[in-house]
């Protein structure tokens, strides 16, 4: 067993020992020179280089050495840590698990088969696997006063809000240790994240639909207990068609981490203040609601729907190139060529279509297939690598299989929440600087103090208009 690896539910995996957090170390093989204005000697900085040869320069010291700070907004061109969970090569359309490729990944294994690869580091022997669906199943319970928090929300909310609440909530109900600080702590973290995440989800739905709640039953299987407890109408038998259940299952794989994602960075920088798990997870949920980020497979769906068909395509990629609009569910910071799981996700959306067969999803689905092909043969958008994103396709699956759109990024986050998780372990498994990052200041300085006598009414800001929030509140005057 490697040096410092300890064994878990049946492994080595190679982590360092809880008792002394060690970084993850990239390997340095070079150096490269700085010169820069007003620095009297030339600056020598660390070339990294990860596991694929990808190379970054060492900027840790660069402000200590010349006062210097880099600028790189939205992080295109910064690391913000090590990670042995999941590798993507943006250039080649490569996404891999703990080194398994995706697509072997999606077509063997099961969701909880994965969620062991991405907490423990390696794949689950069938006597492995069973011991950790047990203790996920007998994680899968919620706090009876956590149960009547879905009570106080309006028909209607929106579940990804609900799920928001729930999530932070949960760390309320939480007995032991919330620093995570050993290994047995984390690994029954993310047994607890993986468990609960459904039922938070299945019962924000019904919350958001006045519908009584379903209690989770082993014997449907994770995947398809996490659908009946979300879909089942009240008075009708559960019935789901097992190839359309398949799909479901290995569109969740698909989307289980993605490496230094918005929502997977927001969690791990939450967690480097030594936050509870569930709060870091609930950062999460926030980030990924977005339609930049999470929320774009609902957005992906509007917009083939309000195109009505295909003959709107030249006019909608006239709106893109105008910088009028942006095309949900295309482009992607990493991939500069085909997002893997676009491709698997595009033959699914094609598998349930015939499956379901529904003439408009038929449609929806052809105007999908159009667009796509529009975009590709377009050189403008071709150069900004807008290949479809993993959104663009989900969006159609889950809209054939019948879920409704305020469940999409829902059923993302489920999925997510087992990266969430791997990666907020690995982050605490570490040593890790608190997340602080710096700003170029652009504003007003040293000014000298006004007293309010002396100050003159710049633009009239119409307060009342601020004040005016709740429009149906009763005019007593
Ligand atoms: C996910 O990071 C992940 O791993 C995320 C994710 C995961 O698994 O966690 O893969 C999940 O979030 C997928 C992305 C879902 N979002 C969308 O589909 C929303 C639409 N796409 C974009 O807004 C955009 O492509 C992003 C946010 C995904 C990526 O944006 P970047 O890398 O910051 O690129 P950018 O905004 O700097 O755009 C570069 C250029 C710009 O044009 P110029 O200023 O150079 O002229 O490309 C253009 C953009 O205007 N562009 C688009 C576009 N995406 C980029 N133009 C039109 N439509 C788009 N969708």
């Amino acid at each position: 067993m490697p040096k410092g690896a300890q064994r878990h539910l049946g492994c080595s995996v190679n982590l360092p020992p809880s008792s002394k957090l060690t970084p993850l170390q990239p390997t340095s093989a070079d150096k490269c020179t700085l010169l820069l204005p007003g620095v009297e000697k030339p600056v020598h900085l660390d070339l990294l280089s990860g596991e694929d040869g990808s190379g970054f320069i060492d900027v840790r010291s660069l402000f200590d050495l010349t006062g210097f700070c880099i600028f790189d907004p939205g992080f295109g061109s910064t690391a913000n840590c090590c990670s042995q969970i999941t590798y993507i090569d943006g250039s080649k359309g490569v996404l891999q698990y703990r080194g398994f490729d995706i697509a072997d990944l999606a077509q063997n294994c099961s969701y909880l088969e994965v969620c062991y690869l991405l907490t423990v580091g390696c794949l689950p022997t069938t006597r492995q696997l069973e011991e950790f669906e047990a203790a996920v199943w007998a994680a899968m319970e919620l706090h009876h006063r956590l149960r009547s928090f879905y009570g106080c929300f309006e028909k209607g909310a929106h579940p990804m809000a609900v799920m928001i609440g729930a999530f932070g909530a949960l760390a309320a109900f939480t007995r032991g240790s919330q620093f995570s600080s050993t290994e047995s702590d984390r690994l029954s973290t993310a047994v607890n994240v993986v468990a609960k995440m459904p039922l938070l989800a299945a019962f924000a739905f019904r919350a958001s639909r006045g519908l009584p709640l379903v209690e989770p039953k082993r014997r449907y299987g994770f995947v398809e207990n996490f659908l009946r407890m979300t879909f089942k109408r009240p008075c009708e038998n559960w019935k789901l068609d097992p190839r359309v259940l398949r799909v479901f299952e290995q569109m969740m794989i698909l989307h289980a981490d993605h490496e230094q994602n918005l929502s997977s960075c927001t969690v791990r920088i939450a967690s480097s203040s030594i936050s509870h798990p569930y709060a870091c997870i609930a950062a999460g949920l926030a980030s990924l609601w977005g339609p930049a980020h999470g929320g774009a497979s609902e957005a992906v769906v509007t917009m083939l729907e309000e195109m009505r068909g295909v003959e709107l395509i030249p006019a909608l990629l006239q709106k893109v190139k105008q910088k009028n609009i942006r095309l949900a569910g295309f482009g992607h910071r990493i991939y500069r060529n085909f997002d893997p799981r676009a491709v698997i996700l595009k033959e699914s959306a094609q598998v349930v279509a015939e499956l379901l067969g529904r003439a408009d999803d038929r449609k929806l689905l052809e105007t999908a297939l159009r667009l796509e092909r529009a975009v590709l043969a377009d050189a403008f958008l071709m150069e900004k690598k807008l290949y479809p994103n993993v959104d663009f396709y989900t969006g159609l699956v889950l809209h054939t299989i019948g879920v409704p759109k305020e469940m999409y990024t829902v059923i993302f986050a489920v999925s997510r929440a087992v990266g969430w998780i791997a990666q907020f372990n690995e982050a605490r498994s570490t040593v890790v600087k608190v997340g602080r990052p710096r700003q170029i200041y652009v504003g007003a300085l040293n000014r000298s103090f006004v007293k309010m006598q002396d100050r003159e009414e710049g633009e009239p800001l119409s307060v009342a208009a601020l004040a005016s929030g709740s429009d149906d509140w009763p005019r007593l005057f």
